[in-house]
């Protein structure tokens, strides 16, 4: 019937040839049976291949085009040229996420949010790769895969499992201040709007001077902070699955654009030696009294991608994107971030990943990098090669370099948990900012959910719940008919 239609182009195989019948098989006689049918064997060819690896972490999201706006003026601590003035604009393209679930995971389950940011930037990508948390569960990247293991499923029944959560958990005890935040009330955003954003990590910015500063990025939510109960999103699950995708949707479609106010945490170079808080230790803030939120702008979402699969599914983040006058930081998670992200895309999208339209920067591309599957653009025509040459190929710029870090200290495997490291403070002044239902919401979602957990497990994690603030604990222990003097027996 299509083909009725006057405005409508001709359908054509993969090689732009017209495609006569779409309905039909080829084959001898009208009952069969089929003869080499080339049409056929391409469309179910191209089919068996329609799926790259889903994301191994942030498999479900949801993403947006849309601008970002200077509005507070920080030249002094960046050359980033995105920030040289007021009103300035660059695109952004927004990818928000889930992160144990997979593909076709519900939207609504009670875990961090993933918050990734592309900035195109005229001096190549900014990825703000962060969550909708300020912390994390771990500090060394040695135990990331370990700690997604535990989130994700049991090798014999292919279940998720509350025991093996808990049990990484509490012999992770820098896991406390995110387990905290995960199951308080922002543990689950009603919308993918209404929550906050965060580097998490600390990265840098450097001045056109040299001097670098230390800093945590924050985007606050302008539709403000709303969050379900545990009731409402499991709810929710059953209901619409896809509700924060359809939220994000919709809001843009009607031309209700989500905002946020994108502000910076700014630590001079040189405080990080002495600040009572391990600056690079990604489990921990820093405290606002300390280093006030300074504005920066405002980003606006007001575009919906017109292909889920070619502009959410194959956008490729990578915490290394970061422009001259923007840096990372020692933060060894960070530093092992900086090699996951690109080996994650080589590995699901393939070696050109960052020519792909959604990932393409908008200022041009002069690298070296030729070949591999899928070059589909001119592959740097007949430019040079290798470099040096002495055919007018690409040149370095020395401008870009950044400023020279200082380290220090003797190549090791340092324990990263025991010594003058204190992971029970922050959780425990977490706690005690919650008015009192929030305190009993908290607990109870941490009851149920620690429910059917071994008893050895529990005792041990309760442990440092009471560590943090001894109602906490006492709370836990309570609802899990545990005896609290066992708790205090350590
Ligand atoms: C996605 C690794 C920690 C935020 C991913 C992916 C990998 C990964 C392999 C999938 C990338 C892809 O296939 O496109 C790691 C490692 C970590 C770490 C090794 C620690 C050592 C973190 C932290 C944050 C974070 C601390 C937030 C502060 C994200 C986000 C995505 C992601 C938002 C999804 C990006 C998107 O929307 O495409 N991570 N991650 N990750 N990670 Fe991490």
């Amino acid at each position: 019937m299509a083909n009725d239609q006057p405005r409508c182009p001709v359908m054509t195989t993969a090689a732009g040839v017209p495609v006569a019948d779409n309905q039909n098989s080829l084959t001898a006689g009208p009952r069969g049976p089929m003869l080499a049918d080339y049409q056929l064997m391409e469309k179910m060819a191209h089919f068996n291949r329609e799926r790259v690896p889903e994301r191994v972490v942030h498999a479900k999201g949801a993403g947006a085009y849309g601008t970002f706006r200077v509005t507070g003026d920080i030249t002094r601590y960046t050359r980033a040229r995105l920030f040289e003035k007021i009103g300035k604009e660059t695109p952004v393209f927004v990818r928000f996420s889930t992160v144990a679930g997979e593909l076709g995971s519900a939207d609504t389950v009670r875990d961090p949010r993933g918050f990734a940011v592309k900035f195109y930037t005229e001096e190549g990508n900014w990825d703000m790769v962060g969550n909708n948390t300020p912390v994390f569960f771990i500090r060394d990247p040695l135990k990331f895969s370990d700690f997604i293991h535990s989130q994700k499923r049991l090798p014999d029944t292919g279940m998720r499992d509350a025991t093996m959560q808990w049990d990484f958990w509490s012999l992770s005890p820098e896991s406390l201040h995110q387990v905290t935040w995960l199951f308080g009330d922002r543990g689950i955003p009603a919308t993918y709007r209404n929550m906050d954003g965060f580097s998490s990590h600390t990265y840098s910015l450097w001045n056109a001077q040299g001097e670098r500063f230390w800093v945590k990025w924050h985007f606050k939510t302008m539709q403000g902070i709303k969050c379900l109960t545990q009731g409402e999103a499991t709810k929710l699950a059953g209901e619409d699955p896809d509700t924060h995708r359809r939220d994000l949707h919709a809001a843009i479609e009607k031309g209700d654009y989500p905002k946020w106010r994108v502000m910076v945490q700014v630590m001079p170079e040189k405080d990080a030696e002495s600040y009572a808080i391990h600056p690079f230790d990604l489990t921990k803030v820093w405290p606002h009294k300390d280093y006030p939120l300074i504005e920066v702008g405002v980003m606006e979402l007001n575009r919906n991608p017109e292909n889920h699969f070619a502009e959410v599914e194959q956008a490729a983040f990578e915490p290394g994107n970061l422009p001259p006058g923007m840096g990372a930081s020692p933060d060894k998670m960070l530093q092992a971030r900086l090699l996951s992200y690109p080996d994650a895309h080589r590995y699901r999208i393939g070696i050109n990943y960052a020519a792909l339209p959604v990932n393409r920067p908008r200022c041009p591309v002069h690298s070296y990098h030729r070949d591999g599957h899928m070059r589909f653009d001119d592959n740097g025509g007949r430019t040079p090669v290798y470099q040096p040459n002495s055919f007018n190929g690409p040149v370095e710029d020395p401008s870009a370099k950044e400023p020279p870090l200082r380290i220090s200290g003797n190549a090791d495997r340092y324990d990263h948990w025991v010594g003058n490291e204190d992971y029970w403070t922050q959780a425990g002044n977490l706690y005690r900012l919650m008015g009192a239902e929030e305190k009993q919401r908290l607990v109870g979602n941490i009851v149920g959910a620690m429910r059917g957990v071994p008893h050895a497990i529990q005792l041990r994690q309760i442990r440092h719940f009471y560590k943090a603030d001894p109602a906490y604990g006492e709370g836990v222990a309570r609802g899990l008919g545990i005896d609290v003097a066992e708790l205090k027996a350590a």
